[in-house]
């Protein structure tokens, strides 16, 4: 795989594209100095940008909860991201909106930012787990930390700060896994570190709900319509470690990950130790419909065909 950051790609920042060499933020943003900021992770199949009108909604739902005035209208938002993949020639593409507070001093006083920094930045996709994790499947651990709970800044907001999603990463590595389940306050399973979860018990889906401190995903909520589209049951509810550790199968769900299988949790086994049926009929249907357009935007008008190689 070509390290990504070495080549040169054009950053939208503040309105202007700027070669992603030279693309920076001022030492005084707050979004470096307090993680004071919102950001998403969008994926483009095939000229199609997957699920784009969610990811700005869930953008904006996120600025308003942190009164953070996005200086751009939604539409312009659009048509900024689309217009950055048509300057890059990218039609198969992972795309990273950031928006933070803006340069201000160095107290925490938001009202010395009065100008948001708005980031766009557009690669090629480099997978999360590397490409073969999806056949081989993610050795798990649960984590000794656990997720921040709702009524802080927990993963309901998708915020640049992560550190808590850091410090399961770090227990994860720690002990040799690929990566970590974390617990709500309450100890019920909530979300892993950058994915959301299911799993499958005697041909049922179980997923964990909004109150377990799990970022509201795009690609949850996509699979639960999948699931059900098949005939499957879904259930949103709490759940419990005892429940996760006897599950048939596991599975992380995220933008970027897309749908990866867990095969062992603490080094016991998930079911077989393999990924299971209706993980892998999932994926199979996930793979199918992310390239239909019905459920994108189109990148349209000056989009190069032709994929840059990797
Ligand atoms: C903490 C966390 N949970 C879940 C997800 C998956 O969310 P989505 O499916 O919207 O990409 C992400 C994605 O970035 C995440 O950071």
């Amino acid at each position: 795989m070509v390290h990504l950051m070495t080549k040169n790609y054009l950053v939208y920042v503040n309105g202007e594209f700027v070669s992603s060499q030279e693309a920076s933020v001022s030492v005084f943003d707050h979004g470096l100095l307090y993680g004071d900021g919102i950001f998403e992770g969008i994926r483009v199949y095939e000229g199609v940008v997957f699920q784009l009108e969610a990811h700005l909604n869930r953008l904006y739902l996120d600025a308003k909860a942190i009164h953070l005035s996005i200086p751009l209208s939604k539409d312009a938002l659009e048509e900024a991201v689309l217009e950055t993949l048509r300057q890059n020639k990218l039609v198969n593409a992972y795309i990273r909106l950031v928006v933070t507070r803006g340069k201000g001093d160095l107290g925490l006083d938001p009202r010395k930012c009065p100008h948001p920094t708005v980031i766009i930045i557009t690669m090629p996709v480099d997978s999360l787990h590397g490409a073969e994790a999806k056949e081989r499947g993610l050795h798990a651990i649960i984590a000794t930390t656990r997720r921040q709970s709702v009524d802080s800044a927990s993963h309901e907001l998708k915020s640049l700060n992560y550190l808590n999603s850091i410090l399961g990463k770090l227990e994860a590595n720690m002990r040799g896994a690929d990566d970590a389940i974390m617990l709500d306050s309450r100890g019920f399973v909530s979300e892993a570190t950058g994915t959301t979860l299911f799993a499958v018990r005697n041909g049922q889906l179980h997923t964990p709900p909004l109150h377990a401190s799990i970022l509201d995903g795009i690609t949850r909520r996509f699979i639960i319509s999948i699931a059900r589209d098949l005939g499957y049951t879904v259930t949103e509810g709490d759940l419990t470690v005892f429940q996760l550790r006897n599950a048939d199968e596991i599975f992380f769900c995220g933008t970027l990950g897309e749908i990866v299988p867990v095969v062992s949790v603490d080094g016991q086994p998930v079911g077989l130790g393999k990924p299971g049926p209706v993980t892998l009929r999932l994926m199979e249907e996930y793979t199918q419909r992310v390239k239909n357009p019905q459920f994108g935007t189109p990148i349209k008008e000056g989009a190069n065909p032709t994929p840059l190689t990797m």
